[in-house]
């Protein structure tokens, strides 16, 4: 099982080379908030794990098995930041969470949340998800439109 720590590598060096085809110590540091050393510490330990290759000038890229994880974590943190957002939690805070949890879903529960996700929002007018809104927002609850006589 991969611990978290490295999941969290794995899908920062896979967004970080998406705008540059690779990833370096410092832009891993900024953003995973931690010191360049502590990087270079765990880049030389996913290399040993064969998830991740150096390249000249310091670039460093995912291995396919390191991006087929990255791949994997990325959907997850997209999937329940979307459906925290979809129950309205803030952006912000949505996309936090989501990072939190990420690592730790078994993949049925996943699985079923997408499902639930694609479901909810496929009616963008929703009556029910105006509803919701409303209630986030006053705590009332409204009957539903096509309910009233
Ligand atoms: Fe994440």
């Amino acid at each position: 099982m991969v611990s978290a720590e490295i999941e969290d590598y794995l899908e920062t060096i896979y967004d970080l080379s998406k705008k540059k085809g690779y990833a370096r110590t410092r832009d891993i540091a900024a953003a995973l908030k931690v010191k360049p050393p502590s990087v270079s510490q765990m880049v030389r330990k996913l290399g040993k794990l064969e998830y991740v290759k150096y390249e000249r000038y310091g670039a460093i890229t995912l291995t396919p098995k390191g991006k087929k994880i990255a791949k994997e974590i990325r959907k997850r943190h997209d999937l329940l930041s979307k459906f925290f957002r979809f129950i309205m939690v803030p952006l912000k805070i949505a996309d936090e969470d989501a990072c939190k949890i990420e690592h730790h879903l078994h993949p049925k529960t996943v699985n079923q949340l997408l499902k639930f996700v694609e479901f909810a929002t496929a009616d963008e007018n929703s009556e029910w998800l105006r509803r919701f809104g409303l209630y986030s927002k006053t705590g009332k609850m409204t009957k539903c439109r096509r309910m009233r006589g």
